[in-house]
């Protein structure tokens, strides 16, 4: 029973199509491992990323600790998932609460000018914090988007930077002359679309494995409107492709990097994502050569 659950499983994620972070690949039966891999080239069909309430509870049962037990710790149940939405939220909701309960013990006297002011203060400091959580951070040029370092909500170049557009045409035109189908599967998305992305990954595979996927609003490269993940006509699933091969190989020579190397897990946060590329212009083709993530290229690990 337990084995056609997760035959079931496995065939409605790979059917779920989405547009975007990685997924859980190629579950193994026996030992109950799972390997992090691409979802992008499973998004032949990008149109829906909708979770219904049937998936759901079958994922539940694929990710329950009884079928994880002889593996990770996995966050049991898609309950935690959703309930770490709903404290992300309660959180912003009793936040704003305690603010108007405290202003109301307080300032219950006060006329409306003072009540005013008072709202103007407490929403400079909340600007002032929000400045401090999201100072953005360039080195050598580069814009550094990662675990660490955020962008502000507000970042929003509304598309690819034209730089980085005309130099995956090129790239792309370079690969079809070569043979290579390669194609933009996800590209710029708003920090709202990221935010959407990353609680559809949490519901599905709980919060441990989503961080692994997916980049939380605000820490996305593709916010940034600099990052693009690729994927080939010729097959259903991108790493060891030969359009991955060639994109490896020839990526830098456009100004991209491969941002999320193989083995580099521990210096990027995230798994490998043979399709995710980075525009970092002039200085891809040194860090592609120095063999090391962007992370520890530039010291920030
Ligand atoms: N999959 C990458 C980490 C992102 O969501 O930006
Ligand atoms: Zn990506």
């Amino acid at each position: 029973m337990k084995n056609i659950t997760k035959i079931l499983v496995v065939a409605l994620m790979v059917t779920t199509c989405f547009s975007g972070c990685g997924t859980l690949k190629n579950f193994d039966n026996n030992s109950a491992e799972i390997e992090i891999f691409d979802d992008v080239s499973m998004a032949n069909d990008t149109e829906s990323s909708t979770v219904s309430e049937d998936e759901i509870s079958s994922k539940e049962e694929f990710s329950s600790k009884e079928e994880f037990s002889s593996k990770e710790e996995i966050p049991s149940k898609n309950d935690t998932a959703k309930e770490s939405k709903i404290t992300y939220y309660t959180y912003i909701t009793e936040s704003q609460d305690n603010q108007y309960s405290e202003e109301n013990q307080q300032d219950a006297q006060n006329d409306d000018d003072e009540q005013e002011f008072y709202y103007e203060e407490q929403e400079e400091q909340e600007e002032e914090e929000d400045m401090e959580e999201y100072q953005y951070h360039y080195v050598d040029g580069v814009l550094i988007v990662n675990k660490t370092y955020g962008i502000p909500k507000e970042y929003d170049p509304q598309g690819l930077i034209p730089e980085c557009a005309e130099a995956f045409e090129q790239m792309v035109s370079a690969a079809a002359e070569a043979g290579i189908s390669i194609y933009d599967n996800s590209d710029y998305r708003s920090y709202a679309e990221q935010e959407e992305l990353y609680y559809e990954y949490i519901n599905i595979y709980g919060q441990e494995w989503a961080d692994q996927l997916c980049a939380k609003p605000g820490h996305s490269e593709h916010q940034t409107g600099m990052a693009i993940d690729c994927a080939t006509w010729d097959s259903g699933y991108f790493p060891g492709t030969p359009a991955a091969e060639w994109l490896e190989a020839h990526c830098s020579e456009y100004g991209f990097i491969i941002r999320y190397p193989y083995g580099k897990e521990w210096a990027t946060g995230y798994g490998y994502e043979a399709w995710h590329i980075r525009y970092v212009g002039d200085l891809a083709q040194d860090i592609t050569d120095s063999g090391l993530s962007l992370e520890e290229y530039f010291g920030l690990v």
